[in-house]
């Protein structure tokens, strides 16, 4: 499965922050935005990604990642010239996607749990069309929200609707097969000008090939897009990583647990680093790693 993580559009909710930089490239505490999405397709066991940014910041990526070779991985970068919407990520995206699967993730979303990666890999591989996940919120009526039946099945999906009919909302996090790319260049632009990931949705809802995937309470999803929800997603990650001793999407240990890289390349990772706590972590990690039961390993900390 390929991993495509859309790291464009305008902010417009984070300016002036995003006036010149890009919000995925935002501290979220220790790191920047974009290693939170990153992580998750690691955990997804997805070595092979796509990173589409705005033109002017293509080369900051680039500069943080370089071809991913250091993680053990393949990333690659491509300019979206406008913001036209998620879908859009499927046309840009498509050279990369290649008639694959495919899982895109926001690049401002944020999820941890130890449930979410043992979730992500039986959703892959259990993939008949598309997979979109449901999470539930207190305020549904800002974000795409799934209508399920009484076993829990999709039945549809609603954009930012006045009456939600259910408090389930869909985070930025999906799963395709290859066909996405056909979908997403058959779409027209909705009212508000934009190529609508619901609408993408909804065709394989049509098709009876959308499962929907329920992030249950071991599952947190925060959206970075505001500068309140970028401040509490940072004071989140310090207050979790604080408590427990361990690091949210260091991708350095995840590399190492997934496999991409060994022991001895995560150690020398974080040498690298190791004026910081981040770094010294990442060499703690390194160290402990051969040390831990097997059952231990894999946990995975998105
Ligand atoms: P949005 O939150 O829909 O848009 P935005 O990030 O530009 O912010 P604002 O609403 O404040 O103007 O985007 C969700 C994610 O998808 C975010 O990481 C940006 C990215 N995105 C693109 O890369 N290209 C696009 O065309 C759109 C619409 C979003």
């Amino acid at each position: 499965m390929r991993g495509i993580i859309l790291a464009g559009g305008n902010g417009t909710r984070l300016r002036p922050l995003s006036l010149v930089g890009s919000k995925q490239l935002a501290p979220v505490y220790d790191k920047p935005m974009i290693y939170y999405p990153l992580s998750v397709l690691m955990l997804a066991g997805i070595s092979e990604v796509l990173i589409i940014t705005r033109p002017a910041e293509t080369a900051l990526f680039r500069r943080l990642f370089g071809d991913g070779g250091r993680l053990g991985m393949s990333i690659s970068y491509v300019a979206q010239d406008e913001p036209r919407g998620i879908a859009d990520a499927f046309r840009v995206g498509a050279d990369h996607i290649g008639g694959e699967d495919c899982a895109l993730i926001l690049g401002d979303n944020l999820f941890h749990g130890a449930d979410l990666p043992p979730m992500l890999r039986s959703s892959a591989a259990g993939m008949n069309g598309c997979v979109l996940f449901a999470h539930q919120v207190a305020d549904p009526e800002k974000f795409g929200v799934a209508e399920v039946d009484r076993a829990g099945r999709l039945v549809a999906i609603e954009e930012k609707p006045e009456r939600p009919r259910s408090n389930l909302a869909i985070p930025g996090l999906y799963f395709f097969d290859g066909e996405v790319v056909d979908i997403a260049k058959r779409l027209t632009p909705s009212a508000r000008g934009e190529l609508e990931i619901t609408d993408v949705l909804r065709a394989y809802l049509k098709a009876g090939r959308a499962d929907l995937m329920w992030l249950g309470r071991g599952v947190t999803w925060l959206d970075t897009g505001t500068h309140d929800s970028l401040l509490e997603a940072g004071m989140f990650v310090r207050d979790v990583q604080r408590r427990q001793g361990t690091r949210i999407a260091c991708v350095e240990e995840i590399a190492m647990h997934m496999g991409f890289i060994g022991a001895d390349d995560c150690h020398r990772l974080g040498e690298e680093m190791s004026s910081s706590p981040y770094g010294r972590y990442v060499m703690n990690c390194a160290r402990a790693y051969g040390r831990l039961p097997a059952s231990a390993r894999l946990r995975g900390r998105p």
